[in-house]
């Protein structure tokens, strides 16, 4: 991987750092010397990723237990991380829960708490680090959307139109930070195999299919998200906000 130096000493806070994509952005940022903190509601998993990178990075990884949904559990736990590691530099909004739902199914209560986990949190993190950024006279924020709603996909309305929200959030907060140096910048991942796919809705079937439509014909793993998150986050970007990169392999 790239060495960007600027990482160095940073203090850079990752939501659902715990698995997937988040952990490999967890790891891509404290292999490069930053000071990595991240929020999770799985545990076990959290610690032992955070407990395997401490081992051999030169600033321990700080895993947070936070559910996002909660608004004052969020401003608690970014309190902490800036008093721990200092200013946030880096903030990757990465957090989200891709249930499926039948359009006939769905409830207020349901709707409310798929866009708490899927969008919400994404305002209110960004909201409660941008302080602490500017008081270090700048910061980046990435925030992770989908390809998914671009896709007329039919099972996960409410996480669609919060994957499509997650982008007009990036350009209105860039707007409103830029004058504050804060770059704003989204990714949108295409089919990335995690453990948590395999085991919910991923078919080596619907996996080779996806891939016959990649110009690139490998399957994505999480890696393949962290150079582009480590890219938007560094100095070679630095002309670069309230954009939105897609990641898929170029699905056509
Ligand atoms: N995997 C893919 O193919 C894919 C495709 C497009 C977009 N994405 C996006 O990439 C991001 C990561 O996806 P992933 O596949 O790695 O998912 P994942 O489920 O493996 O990881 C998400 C993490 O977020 C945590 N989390 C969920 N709800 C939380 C809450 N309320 N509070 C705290 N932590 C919470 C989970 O515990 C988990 O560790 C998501 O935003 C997802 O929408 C993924």
């Amino acid at each position: 991987m790239a060495q960007f130096p600027e990482f160095r000493d940073r203090s850079v806070l990752i939501t659902g750092g715990g698995s997937g994509i988040g952990a490999a952005i967890v790891e891509g940022f404290a292999r490069q010397g930053a000071k990595v903190s991240f929020i999770d509601i799985a545990e076990e998993e959290s610690h032992a990723l955070a407990d395997r990178l401490s081992r051999d990075t030169l600033h321990p990884v700080r895993f947070h237990r936070a559910d996002l949904r909660d608004v004052d559990a969020i401003r608690r736990t970014v309190d902490e991380v800036v008093a721990h590691s200092g200013p946030i530099s880096v903030l990757v909004n990465n957090a989200a829960r891709d249930d499926r739902h039948d359009l006939a199914d769905v409830t207020p209560e349901y709707w409310d708490n798929n866009l708490a986990t899927n969008l919400r949190h994404v305002f209110f993190t960004s909201q409660v680090v941008a302080p602490s950024m500017r008081e270090a006279g700048g910061g980046v924020i990435i925030n992770m959307s989908s390809i998914a709603f671009l896709l007329n996909m039919p099972d996960f309305p409410a996480y669609s139109t919060a994957k499509a929200g997650v982008i007009g959030l990036t350009k209105s907060l860039a707007g409103r930070l830029g004058p504050d140096n804060i770059r704003v910048n989204c990714i949108l991942p295409g089919m990335i195999v995690t453990d948590r796919q395999m085991k919910l809705w991923l078919t080596e079937e619907g996996i080779a299919d996806t891939v016959q439509r990649q110009c690139i014909k490998k399957v994505l793993h999480a890696d393949a998200i962290v150079g582009p998150c480590l890219f938007l986050a560094s100095d070679c970007a630095a002309a670069m906000s309230a954009q939105s990169i897609i990641v898929d392999g170029g699905i056509f």
